[in-house]
């Protein structure tokens, strides 16, 4: 059977600036890859150098068949120190835009991926409310040089990310920096203390959590009064969450703590974008790990690609008509056939999402090419496109042909 998606619906990859563009020396991150004991398995360094090579690898997402890309703007490199603002990092991303428009990208934009500058981070970063002001003059700032040119804009990439990790288990209740010391060097060679210093991702879960809230419902109105005319969202981690039985209790605490509070302000945005990779299962106690039998990925969780379907009917069954886009889903392997067989079967679950009337919109890729998985290094490879680490050559795999062939025709054969 073959299905065909609504015309107009779109087909894009993603990327995040940390993990492509090289150099980002401005940035908490570099520093903490850098600290003394560090848990990242290898420093980000030239990553895929895409702040130079962009303009190849936006001609060559296009040559696969995709109509957009998804890509963040830097913070630490346009503001990097505070309320200095580069006027050359803003032409840069502008640079950037353009050359997606000039071969028929829409540039799908995302304000704050994972990454600040190393000054906010130092500061406070976003487990400090106060600091939520520091994000939106950023904001602010930015939109009024690119608003313009850009189709789709989120606020936070996975604003949630860090309640998630703490309600299945993967990261302690204080988040990675309460028990890992590398967090403390990296701070106090820098000037701060453990206390203070906040970066996103290792910081404490639940302030996070609630001032990445507020960051995101304030950005989205600042973002929507620049020059421009374009849907504003945030996106969400969000994993396929199940209760073996007698865990619902616990499934549905999980839920509340990590996606409800997002999904429920996304009913003022303009649509709600998903991100999924996999399933978490709950017991009565908490989060149970992998089931026997279930292969077991590379980031250690389970290949399990219907999670898609299941985090789309969740969230449009909280987030109530507001449009969906998949803003990110895929796997990170070496075997590109499984990337292929795991592609097929989200996409049939999205299929029977969108058949059952839900109102999804888009699907972006994650990722465009092999790229910096954060503490992983460059170990998972979730690229439709690999990367020679020597020679910064691309090359693509079968399933980029596979589906930028789905892209074009915007059709699927099931
Ligand atoms: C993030 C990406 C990351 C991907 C794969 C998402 O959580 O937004 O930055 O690379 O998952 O792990």
């Amino acid at each position: 059977m073959s299905y065909g998606f609504p015309e107009g619906f779109v087909w894009g990859t993603a990327t995040a600036a940390h993990q492509v563009e090289g150099n980002n020396v401005g940035s908490d991150f570099w520093l903490l890859e850098h600290a003394e004991g560090t848990l990242f398995r290898e420093p980000s360094g030239d990553a895929c150098d895409h702040f130079h090579r962009y303009p190849q690898d936006i001609a060559l997402l296009k040559q696969l068949g995709f109509g957009a890309y998804r890509f963040s703007l830097e913070w630490a490199r346009i503001e990097p120190e505070e309320g200095r603002f580069s006027v050359a990092a803003l032409d840069h991303y502008r640079r950037m835009l353009a050359s997606c428009h000039e071969h028929g990208v829409k540039p799908c934009v995302t304000f704050h991926h994972f990454t600040s500058p190393r000054w906010f981070a130092l500061d406070g970063g976003f487990e400090d409310r106060a600091n939520v002001d520091r994000f939106l003059r950023f904001c602010e700032r930015t939109v009024r040089h690119l608003g313009d040119l850009i189709d789709t804009a989120y606020t936070i990439n996975e604003a949630n990310l860090t309640a998630t990790l703490a309600a299945t288990g993967v990261f302690p209740k204080g988040g990675l920096k309460s028990v890992a010391s590398f967090v403390k060097h990296a701070a106090e060679r820098h000037g701060s203390t453990l206390e203070r210093f906040g970066p996103f991702l290792l910081g404490d879960p639940m302030k996070l959590r609630d001032t990445m809230l507020e960051a995101h419902v304030r950005s989205r109105d600042v973002i929507k009064s620049g020059p421009g005319s374009f849907p504003v969202g945030v996106t969400l981690a969000m994993q396929d969450y199940q209760a073996v039985p007698g865990g619902e209790a616990q499934r549905d605490r999980a839920r509340a703590e990590s996606f409800d509070p997002f999904l429920e302000a996304a009913r003022k945005d303009d649509f709600v974008g998903v991100q999924t990779y996999s399933r978490n299962r709950f017991d009565a106690n908490g989060p149970i790990g992998p089931e026997d039998g279930v292969p077991v990925l590379i980031m250690g969780y389970e290949l399990w690609p219907e999670a898609l379907e299941h985090t789309i009917r969740y969230a449009a069954s909280v987030a109530q008509g507001v449009p969906i886009y998949v803003t990110e889903n895929g796997i990170g392997t070496t075997d590109d056939a499984q990337r292929i067989d795991y592609e097929r079967r989200a996409l049939a679950g999205m299929v029977r999402a969108m058949q059952d009337g839900i109102d999804v919109r888009g699907y972006f890729y994650w990722s465009l090419m092999d790229n910096f998985e954060w503490l992983f290094g460059y170990g998972p490879q979730f690229g439709l496109v690999a990367v020679d680490r020597e020679t910064q050559r691309r090359t693509p795999k079968p399933s980029a042909e596979w589906l930028g062939a789905i892209a074009r025709a915007n059709a699927i054969d099931l």
